[in-house]
């Protein structure tokens, strides 16, 4: 069953207008968006939104790849897209408070997508926006190390065009290496995969930054089969797909020179990628520094490049499913 964060997602009709989390999608919702990016990505028209409908995307966080697949995904779709990036070019700069800054952004948009480090701050604005004549669509485009819920979608894409989410395929087995404790990607694929029960988990961590607690706990309450280990060339030999993931390292916490030194001994080089069945698929979110040795990239298992590529189509399907509330 999927999970709102909070009533305020939804219109007073049901229909969503914020996808904030993960948890708020569920394979029934997830496989028909897939199909459409399929059929988006294959040159099917996109619904447009309403004339005049107008897209904000504020990234108070750096970003590449998803800044831009979500600015092409609501070009698309007819929204006239605007960004804020450097906060020092806003009124931020004079001393505005967050609240009334981003009240403005809501004011003046049909849609906001939204890149920041506070998962609550995000919620809050969910909350207050419902209150207006007009409640804005919010994306969380990434909250802090806590949610990337449509950075999830986009993997969650690669896994289906890889045939990993049919269960009638037999039990498919996950193996998670890197930095798993702060990084929001892992957070949320783990949230979004629950619904697959046929999956399984090994966890490769750096050494101190392994799933936190409570995130073992979900998986655990929902029956998944779980371990944690130390050794990566074992565990790839069982993989049915692999996620990679860098240091987190702009969250702080930990020594970041040990940390440094055991991502070096789990980096993914070509004689690695010898190890891993041929059926496997490999991903990392990117952006990577040495998770991944570019030599592999050629590797018919490598999915980094095809994530990005189709993540576009996958937005664009998302933000088709989330269109205005057309005024009465
Ligand atoms: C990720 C992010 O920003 O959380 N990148 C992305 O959106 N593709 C991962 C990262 O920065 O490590």
């Amino acid at each position: 069953m999927s999970m709102d964060p909070c009533p305020e997602v939804r219109r007073p009709d049901g229909t969503l207008r914020a996808f904030v989390e993960a948890r708020q999608l569920v394979p029934a919702t997830i496989l028909p968006l897939l199909e459409r990016a399929e059929a988006l990505a294959a040159g099917a028209e996109p619904k447009g939104v309403p004339p005049a409908s107008a897209a904000t995307l504020l990234f108070q966080q750096p970003s590449t790849r998803t800044f831009l697949s979500f600015a092409h995904a609501a070009g698309a779709l007819g929204y006239h897209v605007a960004d804020l990036r450097d906060m020092s070019t806003t009124s931020f700069e004079k001393g505005e408070s967050q609240e009334d800054g981003w009240r403005t952004i809501a004011e003046l948009s049909e849609l906001i997508i939204l890149r920041q480090p506070s998962h609550d701050a995000l919620l809050d604005l969910v909350r207050s926006t419902s209150k207006l004549a007009r409640p804005p669509i919010v994306v969380n485009a990434g909250s802090g190390p806590l949610e990337h819920p449509t950075q999830s979608l986009i993997d969650v894409a690669t896994l289906h065009r890889r045939k990993m989410l049919d269960p009638s395929k037999g039990p498919r087995h996950m193996v998670f290496v890197g930095d798993l404790q702060r990084s929001r990607t892992v957070n949320s694929l783990l949230d979004i995969l629950l619904g697959w029960s046929h999956i399984t988990f090994t966890f490769v961590p750096v050494a101190g930054l392994g799933p936190s607690e409570c995130r073992l706990d979900a998986l655990r309450a929902m029956g998944c089969t779980f371990e944690v280990c130390a050794d990566l060339d074992d565990a790839l030999t069982k993989a049915d797909g692999v996620y990679l993931q860098r240091l987190q390292d702009e969250y702080g916490g930990g020594d970041a020179c040990r940390h440094e030194a055991a991502l070096d001994a789990l980096r993914l080089t070509p004689e690695r990628m010898d190890r891993l069945p041929e059926h496997a698929v490999v991903m990392h979110p990117l952006p990577r520094r040495k998770e991944i040795d570019p030599a592999t990239d050629q590797d018919p298992r490598a999915g980094w490049w095809e994530t990005v590529h189709h993540g576009r189509f996958v937005r664009t399907a998302l933000l088709e499913s989330l269109q205005p509330a057309r005024s009465s």
